[in-house]
Formats: structure tokens, sequence, C-alpha cells
């Protein structure tokens, strides 16, 4: 059995990288509301609370009772976590008089607390509180200061309860990962045992026996959480499985051929179906971006269920759901699942019950297990696209020879960076057609056409971005071929806005 950390989440930012790092060591680790923590659960081998919005005195702060967990498994808290358990024995929490925010340097350290193992001198640690705990209880013990926060870090004596004011997870605190490292391996005892491997081995097996005979179909997108999906079920049940794959008219030059010719080649159970027509119908002058977008969804939902329908007794949906998009930082309402990009509404509508064998994973995972399913390189490495394609990367109305255009410049775009052995520097790139026309000249002729907007960004997760820093030579050449080879284009932009306050997308 998989053993694993649990991670209660108070509705922080970084809870999140709490779980990367964890699972960076080959440790498992998931990621529960702070008031769901599994009970009677003998693969559980430790517990981290992470940090929270909240000061241990609002109102509203999420609260749990630790005797629940203090008896059977060693704790770490960090920030609002360790704050929290100071305060829940009586120690001292108030806001901090000076803000203690960013860089700070651990002045001293318990030398052989075996939370600070390996861990340098002064070493950097990254802080982020408005409160700090100013006394601690009599059974708790200092074990770490810094220049600012005299009660950096703690521990219950003769217990194996820790708390940490920085933030271990961050990149910023030099030795984090160690400290963690510490705290998972030699406290809880974890075996580093956790890879894409043994994810397949258990996930397989978990398929097999959750699926049974049952016929399961999955709606393909040729991007790698759903491909990487398919590729595992079709390990666990073989032909039970069907995949759909739905051409809506906007994806990318080629794509669709391209991407089918992939799937046959994985052995996968797949329909592909061109509804392109279908789509260009309904998309007929409308310009407005939430429209196109739920014309777009609906279309999908309907083509898919369609599709589905024609297959006998099919009783699972299956989806490339993947971590980022269960967890959410708590609401107060604790709402923990945000619907998924481009099928919210399919499982309803179709009254199928739900398999995401992806939803413990994170981007980076999935790759990993896409590679030890020996799937080909250009498909895990894949950039995102949105579901609606092209059409939210055309501003107004879409027609024909609009999608024509951009499919031209973007291939330019994208086969360019691979030339240049750019395209796995970026996190996505793509190409934008603009509403306005401008005066060229092309011989000796005036010309009055589009121009297109390049978009390539760094990013980590999508929630935030900046512009990748293409080299100008890069530019230079794919703004000449775009403009010599598309008809219809003569000038071309790069957009240099972050994100936030841009978004990646245009629309
Ligand atoms: P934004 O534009 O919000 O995009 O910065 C963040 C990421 O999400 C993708 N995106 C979408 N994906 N359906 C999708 O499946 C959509 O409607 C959609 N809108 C944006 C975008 O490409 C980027 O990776």
């Amino acid at each position: 059995m998989q053993e694993k950390i649990i991670i209660l989440d108070f509705g922080s930012q970084t809870t999140q990288l709490i779980g990367r790092r964890v699972r960076e060591l080959s440790t498992y680790c998931e990621i529960v509301p702070y008031n769901k923590m599994p009970e009677n659960d003998p693969t559980v081998k430790g517990v981290i609370l992470s940090g929270s919005p909240f000061s241990v005195y609002d109102k509203n702060a999420f609260k749990i009772d630790l005797n629940q967990i203090s008896n059977k498994y060693p704790i770490l808290g960090i920030c609002y976590g360790a704050q929290f358990i100071a305060y829940l024995n009586n120690g001292k929490v108030e806001p901090a008089g000076s803000r203690e925010y960013g860089r700070a340097h651990l002045d001293w350290v318990e030398q052989n607390n075996p939370l600070f193992k390996g861990v340098k001198e002064h070493t950097q640690v990254w802080m982020s509180h408005g409160d700090t705990i100013t006394v601690i209880p009599q059974e708790f013990k200092k074990i770490a200061s810094t220049d600012k926060v005299e009660i950096a870090a703690y521990q219950v004596e003769n217990q194996k309860i820790w708390g940490v004011q920085f933030h271990p997870e961050v990149f910023h605190t030099e030795d984090g990962t160690q400290m963690l490292k510490n705290f998972v391996v030699d406290i809880c005892g974890c075996k580093q045992d956790w890879s894409a491997a043994s994810f397949i081995e258990t996930t397989v097996a978990e398929l097999k026996e959750q699926l049974g005979n049952d016929k399961v179909v999955l709606g393909l997108s040729g991007g790698v959480d759903s491909s990487v999906a398919a590729v595992l079920l079709n390990r666990a049940i073989g032909k039970n499985l069907t995949c759909i794959f739905v051409d809506h008219g906007m994806l990318r030059k080629n794509e669709f051929k391209n991407v089918m010719h992939d799937y046959e080649c994985l052995g996968l159970n797949v329909i592909g179906v061109d509804a392109s027509a279908k789509f260009f119908k309904e998309l007929e002058g409308v310009s407005e971006p939430e429209s196109k977008r739920k014309i777009i969804g609906k279309g999908f939902i309907d083509v898919f269920d369609e599709e589905a329908h024609k297959i006998q007794d099919v009783k699972w949906l299956a989806q490339g759901t993947i971590y980022p998009d269960c967890i959410e930082s708590l609401s107060i309402t604790g709402t923990v699942i945000k619907s998924h990009h481009n099928v919210g509404g399919l499982p309803e509508k179709m009254n199928l019950k739900l398999c995401e064998p992806l939803r413990l994973l994170f981007k980076d995972e999935v790759r990993r297990v896409g590679r030890e399913l020996k799937m080909p390189e250009h498909l895990i490495t894949r950039h995102p696209f949105p579901g609606p394609g092209l059409a939210v990367r055309i501003l107004g109305d879409i027609t024909a020879e609009k999608v024509r255009i951009l499919q031209d410049a973007d291939d330019i775009f994208i086969q360019g960076l691979r030339d240049w052995g750019l395209y796995d520097k970026v996190w996505q790139a793509g190409v934008i057609l603009l509403p306005v026309q401008s005066v060229g000249v092309m011989g000796d002729e005036r010309t009055y056409e589009r121009a297109v907007a390049l978009r390539a960004v760094t990013s980590t997760d999508a929630m935030t971005a900046d512009w990748a820093h293409l080299p100008y030579d890069f530019l230079g050449k794919v703004s000449n071929d775009i403009i010599n080879k598309v008809k219809g284009v003569n000038r071309v932009t790069y957009d240099i806005s972050s994100k936030p306050p841009s978004t990646i997308e245009w629309e």
C-alpha cells in the first residue's frame, strides 16, 4: 500500500507547493481540506498543516481538533499551522511589530534537532506572515530564530510536533526541501518509493478493479492530460475504452490529422468526428468572447453525447482532470472542485459515473507518467491549448478564411520555435488575429491587410506568466516569414504583457 503524508489545507496560496515539494522527494502526499482528515487510514505517516490567509484570532479562521491527530502522527505546522498549534496550547500569537515578509536568515538553530539535519548555518528562509508567535507554551522549545523573529521554529518537547513560521516549501527558502525531507523521510519514516512506474502499476490495478468489464468513453483533446489518461486506461481495460476526438474546426493546422495518427499508433480505440461545419455555422456572426466559448462548449457536449450514445452500455466518462484542476485554495464555504475547462456539464448531461485517473497528479508528473508509458515526446511536451482553440484567438467573429490565415501564421511561429530550439523553453505560444487592418507596401503595391500578434509566455502553472524574451533575430525571421507566406497579413507585432494584469489568451 502506498504510504502518504497528508497536507491539511488551511487555504494558503502555497499549499500546492508543499505538495509539490513532498512529491519531489519521491514520497506520496495528498492535499485535503483542513477539516477532511482521513480517519483510520493506515497508510498515513504524517501530517503537515499549511498556512492560511486568516489570523488565528479571526472569527472565520479554519480550526480543527488537534487531538484527532496529535497522538497518532508526527505533525509539522507551517506558518498559520505553527501559530495555530501554539495558540491552541495557550501560547501567544500577536500581530507582528514590523512586517515579516520576505528574506530572513536563521541566525540560530538547535544543532541537533532532526528537523535541521544537513541545514547550513545562517540559511536563508522566506517569511510571509502578519501575526507572529511571541510566547510559546512551557512544554514547547524554541529551535530556531532570525534577527526579527525569535520563535522562527519550535518543537513540542518529547513529541513529534514541529512548527515553523517561515515557508520551507518556497524556492527562496534555501534548505526548505532538506527540512521537508527531514520531516517526511526521517521523522515520519516514509519510503521514497513514489515514482511514475509505481503510479502506473497501482493505478492500472485500481482501474481494473474499479471498472471491471464496464465500458468507458473519454474525450481526447490532443493535449497531454487527456492523452495520458487514455493510454493509462487503455492499459487497464483495452477495447472497453472508446476515445472520442471532436474537431470543432478551430484546431491548429493539420492538428486533427496528426493527432489522430498519433492516437492510432498508440493503439487507442479512437473515433474522430469532424464537426467543423456545425461549429462554423453556429459561430457565424458571433464576436462576443464568452458567447463564442459557450457555443463551443455546448456544441462539444452535444457532439460528444451523440457519439457516445452510439456505443452500447457505456457506464463511465473518463477525463484527464489533473490535481491543479481539483484543488483550489479553500473558500469559506470549503468549495474544492472547480469544473473542468472543456467538459464542464458533460457528466451531468450524460448521467455517467466519472473516472479521473490523473486527478492526483501535477502536470510535470503527468508528463513523467507519459514518458514511462513510452508515449511520443512531441505529445508529452505539447504546449497547453485552449479548449475553444483558435476561436478565442480570432478577435471578433469567425470565418473559415480567418481560421485559415491564423492556422498558417501559427504554424510558421510554432515550427519556428521548434527549429530554433525554443519550443520547450516557453510554456505556451500562439498567434492572435487582430481585428485591424493597416497599410503596407509589397513590391510596388499598396496593401491594406490584417495585423497579427505573436504571444509566447513563460510560466509554471498558467496562473501567472511573463512574456517570453525571445531573441530579436528569431522574431524578425518569423515576422518576415509570416508576411511573405501568409496571404492576408502585412504586419506582425509581439505581445509583451505579463499575467497579471493581462491574461495569456486575448479573449
Ligand atoms: P488565461 O488566458 O486565462 O489562460 O491566462 C490560462 C490558461 O488556460 C487556457 N485557457 C483555456 N483552456 N478552455 C480551456 O481549456 C478555455 O476556455 C480557456 N481559456 C484559456 C490558456 O490557453 C492558458 O493555458
